[in-house]
């Protein structure tokens, strides 16, 4: 049997333990909003009915292959004049629509189980990948606070996930990410690059063609 990348990691390994180290403060919590997975996406799909899905333009005149979204006091914009956080949804004017509970009770418990207790995010941003949509190697440093970790939850199709390190050049682990997946990283870890490669298709019973990926912050 042809043996799977050293790089590919537990990819399809049964036994792997759920709270997979990534970082001496980065972790993999697998299927940890399993339980709330399906609740989430409908959360999801309401928010979207009150702050449209759109693709946002980098400040070089890109068109973002994810569509996003977000809730929350804050939300993540990106357009010609650079990228920030607001309160309000340029496209409809109105502010973000406001995070569900079940939103926060979950990324309080997963930055808790992660070793950040007290975690108060203010900012959700939900991003939809449909087939070939990526995120190119990235850091997250928009927000204000750095002490605060960053909550990243899977739904829907698998995609793998690209772990760096503290620059740009360090070669990414590949890191399967599935439904009801949860990674958060934070203290020496907040700053890693990351991506996510291009979505393969599928179907998936929650989502059908797609995966959304919530991440929360503490932007200000
Ligand atoms: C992100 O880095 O904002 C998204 C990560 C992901 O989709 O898993
Ligand atoms: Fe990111």
């Amino acid at each position: 049997m042809p043996q799977a990348p050293a790089d590919d990691l537990f990819a399809n390994d049964p036994a792997a333990p759920q709270a997979l180290p990534l970082g001496a403060q980065a972790v993999l919590l697998r299927g940890f909003a399993l339980a709330q997975a399906d609740a989430l996406v409908q959360c999801v799909q309401h928010i979207a009915t009150h702050a449209p899905w759109r693709h946002m333009q980098t400040p070089g005149g890109q068109t973002m292959s994810v569509a996003m979204t977000g809730c929350g006091p804050l939300s993540w914009i990106s357009d010609r004049r650079g990228y920030r956080y607001a309160a309000h949804d340029p496209l409809t004017g109105q502010p973000w629509p406001a995070m569900p509970q079940a939103f926060l009770q979950l990324a309080q418990a997963a930055a808790q189980q992660a070793g950040f207790a007290g975690f108060q995010p203010d900012a959700c941003l939900i991003n939809r990948y449909a087939p070939g949509a990526r995120m190119s190697l990235h850091q997250d440093r928009d927000e204000r606070d750095m002490d605060a970790p960053i909550v990243s939850v899977s739904l829907g199709l698998p995609a793998m996930f690209l772990w760096g390190g503290a620059t740009r050049a360090e070669r990414p682990l590949r890191v399967p990410l599935q439904h009801g997946d949860v990674v958060v990283w934070g203290g020496v870890d907040r700053l890693r690059f990351h991506g996510v490669l291009p979505l393969a298709p599928g179907a998936h019973p929650t989502t059908g063609d797609c995966r959304i990926n919530l991440t929360f912050r503490k932007a200000r």
